[in-house]
């Protein structure tokens, strides 16, 4: 047991030495419901992917989950059966496509952010037989905002909010928005502009909410940039085939990419601790 323990403090010194070996967690989120978070979270997750990042997506969405689906992998088990113990973490883990690896959260992930040190410890210890290590894992969010999200939000390294240019969008983001610089004035928060019809307005519309945050909020949010309307997406859910990789040279496979690459320069440029290991490092008495 103690050299388990000894061998997990080891795994997670060397993830957290170095050059950002721990992976940074992002949540994808949004206030109204139906704006874009499981599309943006599926493309944008192999956009990064084939930029050479080793990105696990988590469906953290147990109502209407859909990720798999998206991915084109069926998911038999869940988080929570690893975290009861019935499964090992690599058989609740799946490969989908492009080498994106792919958990269903189910209650699971809710479980996890409520659970207690030595569940904690569990965890890590199946995170770390992974073959791999991770760079980026990106949680698909339910819509609503709830105990849940705000939990698995302030556990995250970062959010990525997602909008669309309706008022009832934007005025449900800036809400999210305004609950989350309430829990944690830092939390650095990503904005999406999806399913616009032209770039002017979208960028328009993007700039004025960043000054709103600003002057209301007193928050500075990072804008990641827009997705055009598609009227091929819709189509590329019913085919299963997420649309980056089906049309990988359209319009919003490249708007995805431009995305990709704002978001490793946003953030690469900052230091951002990360949460969730630095409660790992905290169970494991690496600190
Ligand atoms: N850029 C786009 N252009 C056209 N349609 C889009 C675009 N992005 C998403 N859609 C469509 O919008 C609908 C909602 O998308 P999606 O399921 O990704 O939203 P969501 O925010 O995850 O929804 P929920 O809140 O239910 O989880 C889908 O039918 C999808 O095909
Ligand atoms: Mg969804």
């Amino acid at each position: 047991m103690y050299e388990r323990r000894k061998d997990q403090a080891q795994g997670l010194r060397d993830r957290m030495s170095g050059s950002g070996r721990a992976p940074k967690v992002i949540t994808v989120a949004s206030g109204k419901g139906g704006v874009g978070k499981s599309t943006i979270s599926v493309n944008l997750s192999i956009a990064l992917s084939q930029m050479g990042k080793s990105v696990l997506v988590i469906d953290a969405d147990f109502g209407l989950a859909n990720v798999d689906i998206m991915l084109g992998v069926a998911a038999k088990y869940n988080l929570s059966h690893f975290l009861r113990g019935e499964k090992d973490f690599s058989e609740i883990i799946q490969m989908g496509l492009d080498g994106v690896r792919f958990v269903s959260g189910g209650s699971g992930l809710d479980e996890l952010l409520r659970m207690d040190e030595g569940q904690l410890g569990m965890l890590m210890s199946g995170l770390s037989k992974l073959d791999t290590d991770i760079d980026y894992i990106i949680c698909d969010a339910g819509a609503g905002i709830n105990d849940n999200l705000m939990r698995m939000i302030l556990a995250s390294t970062e959010t990525i909010v997602v909008t669309t240019p309706e008022p009832t969008a934007i005025l449900d983001a800036y809400a999210l928005i305004k609950t989350i610089v309430k829990r944690d004035k830092f939390h650095p928060i990503h904005v999406i502009m999806n399913r616009s019809e032209n770039r002017r307005e979208a960028d328009r519309v993007l700039r004025g909410f960043k000054d709103v945050m600003s002057r209301n909020l007193g928050k500075d949010v990072d804008l990641l940039g827009h997705v055009l309307y598609d009227r091929d997406v819709p189509q590329s859910i019913k085919q299963q085939t997420p649309i980056i990789i089906s049309q990988p040279d359209g319009r919003t496979a490249r708007d995805i990419k431009a995305i990709a690459q704002t978001l490793l320069n946003t953030s690469a440029a900052k230091d951002v601790p990360n949460r969730l290991a630095r409660l790992f490092a905290r169970v494991m008495g690496t600190r």
